[in-house]
């Protein structure tokens, strides 16, 4: 009977800092919980001089990874802090010394999650990771569990709460992206490198675990078809609100005939949709089952409560399976080969806009290009550009098209003289 569980922690930043504040603070009540109170053995950092916001026991920090995943008296390494390597490897490590692990890491769980499962689930051991996708919000525990009875047909979702933010100020106060992506920085949302974020880096990661967990199959970041935020404008911004849309990042991943489309773009959201509501750093995320309908979750998608959160949740769970003596549970078992199709037969409504010269027959041309390719218009607006007078700004709302129509439609646009610049082509959803 075990008496005590032993936590290795790899990290103790931003999240790790909450953990350990959590199980230092909340101790007892954890244990009558679990049944066995949770005690910090080791605290792997970097740099073991940093000023720490949670003060540890002596001899607990360490610079020394291998004395926490190796500890005989660890029973669970929760590792928080991020990236692929070195710490894929240290994961491995801890698995291999028959050790559970909890992780918040998305780039890992998304690239190596299944073998990583793998190897636990041989040693009748887990690797939990709650809080690798939307923060506090509970997802993998319903897609594991709650949900399961159901074959899900579609998983919609605001992800990335940095790069909401910075949509957020654009479609309300009519911000430029330079100015809004400063300001998500300025309050630390952003990262110093954006990169992952605006470019739907980071939104990938974590649409690759839902929609594996959610289709029971493999679905890898490099299946998701990837479109980042950088090349939105404000008059996008203008055009759809007056059209009745917003303009949001959304992660989605369906079920088609023949397989699974997974794709991460900005995208026109009606007025009337539940995400369109979604502002500032919340997430939300839309699942459809055949047997529940369609759920919603939403929430605080990152910072260091809501992520603590997550990670105790696991910790929680899995020591109170420990104390039960409890070894294999369901796992994400990819039970399934289902392909992961490209976009080209995706069928939606676009939303164009084109620079074009302010002449006689233009729209003409531009109408007869999308026309011979089956392309067709629901609603035109052309306004005076305010970058020359010769010049003038098309927005054209299309009918349903298969993208891979559309891609040849804009391809013929593209060589018409008369249109100076193709300034955004974004899918319309619902
Ligand atoms: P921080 O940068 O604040 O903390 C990282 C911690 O890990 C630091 O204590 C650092 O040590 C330690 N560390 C990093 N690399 C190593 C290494 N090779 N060996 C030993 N220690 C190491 O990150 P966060 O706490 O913000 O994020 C941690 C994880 O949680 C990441 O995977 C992130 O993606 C995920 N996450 C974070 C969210 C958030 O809102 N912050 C939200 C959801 C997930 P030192 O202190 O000495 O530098
Ligand atoms: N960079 C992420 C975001 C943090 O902005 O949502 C949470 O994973």
């Amino acid at each position: 009977v075990k008496t005590e569980i032993g936590v290795g922690m790899i990290g103790l930043g931003n999240v790790g800092s909450g953990v350990a504040e959590a199980l230092l603070g909340r101790r007892e009540y954890f244990a009558r919980q679990v049944g066995a109170p949770l005690i910090i053995r080791r605290v792997a950092v970097r740099n073991p001089d940093k000023p720490r916001s949670v003060s540890l026991p002596p001899g607990v920090l360490t610079t020394d990874v291998r004395a926490v995943v190796t500890d005989p008296a660890i029973d669970v390494v929760v590792e928080i802090a991020g990236g692929e390597e070195p710490v894929g490897a240290y994961v491995l490590e801890a698995i291999r010394a028959g050790k559970h692990v909890v992780t918040a890491n998305k780039e890992l769980i998304s690239k190596a999650g299944p073998e990583l499962l793998h190897e636990a689930h041989s040693r009748g051991l887990d690797i939990m990771f709650e809080a690798s996708v939307g923060g506090g919000i509970p997802l993998i525990a319903p897609l594991r569990r709650d949900l399961l009875a159901n074959r899900i047909d579609r998983i919609r979702a605001i992800i990335n709460g940095t790069t909401n933010y910075i949509l957020t100020r654009m479609a309300q106060e009519g911000l430029d992206y330079e100015v809004a992506l400063a300001a998500a920085q300025g309050l630390g949302y952003a990262e110093p490198d954006p990169t992952n974020d605006v470019e739907g880096i980071d939104a990938a990661y974590k649409l690759s675990i839902m929609a594996s967990l959610g289709f029971r199959t493999r679905v890898r970041h490099t299946d998701v078809q990837t479109t980042g935020i950088t090349r939105l404008t404000a008059i996008d911004f203008a055009n759809a609100r007056d059209m009745g849309y917003v303009i949001k990042l959304l992660a989605v991943a369906e079920r088609l005939d023949g397989g699974i489309v997974a794709r991460v773009a900005p995208v026109l959201v009606p007025h009337t949709e539940p995400l369109s509501r979604v502002d500032g750093v919340y997430n939300a995320v839309q699942i459809e089952g055949d047997l529940t309908g369609s759920v919603l979750f939403q929430g605080r998608g990152a910072g260091a409560g809501p992520t603590t959160s997550a990670v105790l949740a696991d910790l929680l769970d899995l020591a109170h399976a420990i104390v039960l003596g409890a070894r294999e549970r369901k796992y994400w078992g990819p039970d399934v080969d289902v392909p992961v199709l490209g976009s080209e037969g995706h069928e939606s409504r676009y939303y164009l806009r084109f620079a074009v010269q302010d002449r006689p027959g233009v729209l003409a041309q531009i109408a007869r290009t999308l026309g011979d390719a089956g392309v067709s218009i629901s609603a035109v607006r052309q306004q005076e550009s305010s970058s020359g007078e010769e010049t003038a700004d098309l927005v054209i709302m299309t009918h349903s098209a298969r993208e891979g129509v559309m891609a040849d439609a804009l391809a013929g646009i593209a060589q018409l003289d008369v249109v100076t610049n193709i300034g955004s082509f974004l899918r319309v959803e619902g």
